[in-house]
């Protein structure tokens, strides 16, 4: 069986799952809020996982907030700025390729509470257009409340420029929110580095448990409460916090820096991959092959070839993969993200994504190779009569 959906959820990591044998056995379990010892014991656990948390990520512990995920994290970090924004900032702008939860939560401000959504196109390759970002702040810069702009797309793995838009962000002193989700513990990443206000993660991407996750904020007073409870996370978030799924999160992290170094090798398995189908299969496209994308992630199209066909037929050999982002995988149309590309029907209704990790060993591309290989000749031969 190869699992390759590790953008929709990535299974339990190994060693998470050796850390959860054997922490079931430990007895330690208690409300990490009450003041006897057991519950101490777990709250000093948090306090480290948060320290393990905040050295992967680049920034100090008191700037991590633990929470259930990135819909949390990014609903929280917009309720704060949008909710709490001056009067005179009534403008949000955002990118055209964003996740779902983005322009959700958008229509809502929009509607609910007048503010003016611009948003930044992205150019063929996938990657926000810095050029009409910087005509926007231009144009807009003292009424912009906020910037959410993704770091990593879920469904093609193309890495913005986000470095790039922060320092623009912060030459004009607007606040910056880049969704992380997809970019933290697959890339290198160091949140201070980056000058971003606010990032998320969402812990099933990264091996760590459902339900658990964090937000990261350069400025924690920014930060409004929006669950009501007793005093967790420093009042920020109500709600016992999820203490296993906190320390699933610091092994998960933890794992991902002793693994950097199988980065390279999986993205030149990939690259020999998309090469080698691309020869087999020269009508084959990989959506935003020009441009630098997460390492585990090819968004590939058979014009012609409906991608929910080859996906059953690959599925048909024990190969697990969406046609899309995971939540939208019932959707038979060209998704939004292709579209804002510009990519046309034939093409966008034929993808298929896969998106592996090293933690399978790079091997698994040949034997996808030969699934894929396989499926576009059977249905090739399909189409023909
Ligand atoms: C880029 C991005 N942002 C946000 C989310 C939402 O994450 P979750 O469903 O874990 O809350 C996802 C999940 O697919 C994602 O890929």
């Amino acid at each position: 069986m190869i699992y390759a959906d590790y953008n929709g959820s990535a299974p339990l990591l190994p060693s998470v799952k050796d850390y959860l044998k054997k922490r079931f056995d430990s007895d330690l379990f208690a409300n990490p809020n009450a003041i006897h010892s057991m519950g101490q014991k777990i709250t000093l656990g948090i306090e480290k996982c948060r320290e393990v948390v905040a050295n992967v990520v680049g920034c100090y512990p008191d700037q991590i907030l633990f929470n259930s995920g990135s819909s949390e994290g990014i609903s929280h970090i917009l309720f704060s700025c949008l909710e709490y924004a001056q009067k005179n900032k009534n403008i949000i702008v955002t990118s055209s390729i964003e996740h779902a939860v983005i322009p959700a939560a958008l229509k809502f401000y929009e509607e609910r509470r007048g503010f003016i959504i611009k948003k930044v196109d992205v150019d063929k390759d996938g990657v926000v257009k810095i050029d009409s970002f910087n005509k926007m702040i231009a144009e807009f810069g003292p009424s912009i409340a906020l910037v959410t702009i993704m770091a990593a797309n879920n469904e093609t793995g193309v890495i913005q420029p986000y470095k790039e838009l922060s320092k623009i962000c912060e030459t004009h002193k607007i606040l910056f929110f880049s969704d992380t989700t997809q970019l933290i513990g697959k890339e290198e990443f160091n949140f201070n580095e980056s000058g971003l206000d606010f990032a998320v993660c969402s812990g099933h991407k990264i091996g760590a448990l459902t339900g658990s996750g964090f937000l990261i904020a350069k400025n924690s007073t920014l930060l409004k409460s929006h669950i009501f409870g007793s005093h967790q996370e420093k009042g920020l978030r109500g709600g016992t916090q999820h203490y296993l799924g906190i320390e699933t999160l610091a092994v998960a992290l933890d794992d991902f820096m002793n693994s950097k170094e199988k980065l390279l090798p999986l993205y030149e398995a990939r690259k020999n991959f998309e090469n080698e189908l691309k020869k087999q299969y020269p009508l084959t496209q990989i959506i935003g092959d020009k441009s630098k994308r997460l390492a585990g992630t090819s968004l590939i199209s058979y014009p012609g070839i409906h991608g929910q066909a080859i996906q059953i037929e690959l599925e048909s050999h024990n190969i697990f993969v969406t046609t899309s982002a995971a939540c939208s995988d019932n959707q038979p149309e060209t998704s939004q993200v292709l579209m804002a590309m510009g990519i046309q029907d034939d093409v966008g209704r034929g993808v298929i994504r896969l998106s592996i990790s090293y933690h399978q060993g790079v091997e698994v591309y040949q034997e996808i190779l030969k699934a894929m290989s396989a499926a576009i000749k059977k249905l090739e031969r399909i189409k023909a009569y």
